[in-house]
């Protein structure tokens, strides 16, 4: 099985970006504990990270026949971005929303994804630990 998980706008800051709200590690961190995770399971893991919306939609049109699930955190673009929205809609691989902050306590903008409605669900407030909780969903529910 592999799974393609795609971190967008400013997650590359984290650790550094608002640690009150996003927690002190990394997102090295992130993914190398991800990874551990992961091949206890034999999963295959793409990281991708990026700031830029196109380069997110390329690399989920690239996931079509090349994974079989996605884990992704948007980041702000979750708010607004029908772009990507279509994007998870046409390769149709079955995707997990992951925040890492609990989006409901903060401002109302955030209380909306647009990528929700085309994601078999949305991980909110547990921290890294939503990517894990993404990780276990997909490999106990995926028939691939
Ligand atoms: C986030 C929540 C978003 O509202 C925010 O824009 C982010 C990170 C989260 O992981 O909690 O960049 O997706």
């Amino acid at each position: 099985m592999k799974i393609l998980v795609v971190n967008g706008a400013n997650l590359n800051m984290l650790g550094t970006r608002e640690p009150h709200i996003y927690g002190t590690n990394s997102l090295s961190e992130l993914e190398s504990n991800l990874l551990a995770c992961a091949s206890e399971k034999g999963v295959q893991l793409d990281f991708f990270q990026s700031n830029s919306e196109g380069e997110i939609i390329n690399k989920i049109h690239g996931a079509y026949g090349n994974a079989d699930a996605i884990i992704i955190n948007a980041g702000a673009y979750s708010h607004y971005s029908y772009a990507i929205r279509d994007a998870l809609s046409a390769v149709a691989i079955p995707a997990v929303e992951v925040h890492i902050s609990n989006v409901y306590k903060r401002e109302e903008f955030r209380h909306n994804s647009v990528i929700a409605p085309v994601c078999c669900g949305t991980i909110t407030g547990l921290g890294m630990y939503g990517y894990v909780a993404a990780l276990n969903y997909l490999c106990d529910n995926t028939k691939i």
